[in-house]
């Protein structure tokens, strides 16, 4: 599966995976915000979802079930903490990789005390059958315990106390209808902009005693892809190159220096991300290229191309993908400070008309 390999992709040490590190867990919680005033951004979602809150704590009810969508790392797992805390409530951690029976999730369901918040993280990764206890403990509060096997097999129904199911997902495209149309509140994150970045990575550096001017931040925010724990990452990779050279005050030199230095550039585009481009770009003229030549140039596996750095180039409109193969967007030439020739592939109004837009079910959309 896409998301499998793409995993294995992310794995190598990249400082611009929005995916989580293996020993970045810790350090992350130190950092995530405690209730809804301090999450940053997402003022849609954040308004929507205090009133859904507000209003279950005046019904003296549990909330209605959350679902949560959008990328890695934009704080979906922030946000499930946070309801629990708004709401005075115990918090049940387990994801859908990790119920692959019916029983695991008959398991779960069966101990959780009354107002209890649930939180399922990946829930598009459960299996069939423990989704289909999953739409009635939702709906009714109640699950069927099918205990034998064969012709002696009997079900005892089994009432639950009512509980908030908080489920987060990073593909809500593969999400089945019946089981979206069980949750109350669908919540999207979206990419953050520079502005709230600089929020959230002030919030941070207090919190990191880190002594940072305002350009200094607007430097880190501006490398960071729209995404909260990549600007906590370089945050704290700035913070070390700052300690080793003695500054006290990071200020933007200081901190387009270290980030240069971990081949961070000022759109956020790391060595992979930059070598792709400057390959489409001074190899090929700008395209159209396919795109297995295309990882040729660069020495790379085709999946690698195409799952960790194609879809940040394509989101920031660096790159664009054709049936004739993948082109240089004039952006692209722009960032390489080169002058795009008269007859580059961006220019060319069939090419252009056929330009495939992100897609909300690619596949690799979210995997960069
Ligand atoms: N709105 C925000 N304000 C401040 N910090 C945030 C915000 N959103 C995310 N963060 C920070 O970013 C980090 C990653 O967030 P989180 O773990 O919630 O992402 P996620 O959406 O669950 O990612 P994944 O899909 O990989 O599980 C956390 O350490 C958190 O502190
Ligand atoms: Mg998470």
């Amino acid at each position: 599966m896409a998301r499998e390999d793409g995993a294995a992709v992310n794995a190598r040490d990249r400082l611009v995976s929005a995916t989580d590190e293996p020993d970045e867990k810790q350090l992350e919680s130190a950092l995530r915000p405690a209730n809804l005033d301090e999450f940053v951004g997402q003022k849609r979602v954040r308004q929507q979802l205090s009133l859904v809150l507000e209003a279950s704590r005046l019904r003296g009810r549990s909330a209605d079930h959350v679902l949560l969508s959008g990328p890695p790392g934009l704080g979906k797992t922030t946000l499930a903490m946070i309801i629990a805390e708004e709401m005075g409530a115990p918090l049940r951690i387990s994801s859908g990789p990790a119920i692959q029976h019916a029983g695991d999730l008959a398991a779960i369901l069966s101990s959780l005390t009354e107002g209890e918040v649930l939180f399922l993280d990946e829930i598009h990764r459960m299996s069939r059958p423990a989704e289909e206890m999953l739409y009635m403990a939702m709906e009714d509060f109640r699950v069927d315990i099918v205990v034998g096997k064969g012709a002696g097999a009997t079900s005892i129904p089994l009432d639950l106390p009512p509980f908030t199911l908080v489920g987060a997902t990073t593909r809500a495209g593969l999400l089945p209808g019946p089981l979206r149309d069980r949750f109350g509140f669908t919540g999207h994150l979206e990419f953050y902009s520079v502005e709230e970045l600089e929020l959230v990575l002030r919030r941070s550096a207090g919190l990191m005693d880190l002594a940072m001017t305002a350009e200094g931040f607007a430097e880190v925010a501006s490398r960071s892809r729209g995404t909260p724990r990549i600007a906590n990452r370089l945050l704290r990779r700035v913070r070390d190159w700052a300690l080793v050279h003695g500054v006290e005050r990071i200020d933007a030199r200081a901190a387009s220096t270290a980030l240069d230095m971990y081949e961070v550039d000022a759109r956020g585009l790391d060595r992979l991300d930059r070598s792709v481009l400057t390959a489409l770009v001074t190899k090929f003229n700008g395209g159209p290229v396919g795109l297995s030549t295309l990882a040729i140039a660069v020495g790379e596996e085709t999946e690698t191309v195409e799952t960790v750095a194609e879809p940040y180039l394509v989101r920031e409109g660096l790159l664009g993908r054709t049936p004739r193969g993948r082109i240089a967007m004039a952006a692209a030439w722009e960032h390489l400070g080169l002058p795009a020739p008269e007859h580059a592939a961006y220019r060319d109004p069939a090419l252009r008309a056929a330009l495939g837009g992100p897609d909300e079910d690619d596949a690799t959309l979210f995997e960069d």
